[in-house]
């Protein structure tokens, strides 16, 4: 695996995207620290020394019909590889892991589009060891350190994260899409209230499940429909009993 290390960098899926063009398939980038980390949406997603961020070049054997599947196995690696540690998260759709409701981890897929598709950047954040959160994201984000007492090896963090990371993605360039039910048992979302962004249309849904191919079963009124993306916010004032 070739894995390439910086102290600083803009950002790791910044510089694979830069670079696809010379880097072997399956490349890896990793950071001490990103000067312009970005979170979905353009957002942008600030490390501390005790986070692990990453990205990874995919470019063979591309799979359009399918890209939709890649932020949800991340997330489910990544719920892996936290039950192996002892900690108990959950995936919530499409693109965050939680422990106890709290976000430790985001996923942000990028595309090169030259004429066609050229090549896939996942980028992904841990907050392995950070101590605390500043300002909003003491309520929304937590790490692993913060929510086991423990410290963790950075290093063996990232190594075990991308052996179960390629050995997924195998299986998945064969069709074989069976991380899709370790989302299904651990799915964050389920039997909660969300008001989802439709294309830009704010609705209020129930979260009833994730479909088979990956999208958000929701219901809204006694409309039932499927998302294939998008952002689904919690929604506090409602609740699907009352
Ligand atoms: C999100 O939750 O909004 C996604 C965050 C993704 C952050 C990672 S850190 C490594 C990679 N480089 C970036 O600039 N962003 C991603």
């Amino acid at each position: 695996m070739n894995i390439i290390r910086f102290d600083t960098i803009d950002s790791t899926s910044s510089y694979l995207k830069r670079e696809w063009e010379h880097l072997e398939d399956s490349s890896v980038v990793t950071s001490h620290h990103q000067t312009a980390g970005k979170g979905r949406l353009g957002r942008t997603w600030e490390d501390d020394s005790g986070s692990v961020v990453f990205s990874v070049l995919l470019k063979e054997n591309l799979d359009e019909e399918r890209i939709h599947l890649l932020p949800l196995l991340c997330g489910t690696c990544l719920y892996e590889v936290l039950r192996r540690y002892g900690i108990s998260s959950s995936i919530k759709w499409p693109n965050d892991v939680l422990i106890d409701g709290k976000k430790c981890a985001g996923i942000l897929l990028e595309s090169v589009f030259e004429k066609k598709l050229e090549a896939l950047v996942v980028g992904i954040g841990v907050n392995v060891n950070s101590l605390s959160f500043d300002g909003d994201l003491k309520k929304k984000a937590t790490s692993l350190f913060l929510s086991t007492g423990r410290k963790f090896d950075q290093d063996r963090f990232l190594l075990d994260y991308l052996d179960c990371f390629f050995s997924s993605y195998r299986k998945y360039q064969n069709g074989d899409d069976g991380f899709l039910d370790v989302l299904k048992k651990h799915s964050y979302l389920d039997g909660k209230m969300v008001l989802l962004d439709y294309y830009g249309e704010n609705r209020n849904c129930l979260v009833l499940g994730i479909n088979d191919d990956g999208s958000l079963k929701v219901k809204e009124k006694d409309k039932v429909y499927s998302v294939f993306s998008g952002e689904a916010t919690l929604h506090s004032n409602y609740h699907p009993l009352g």
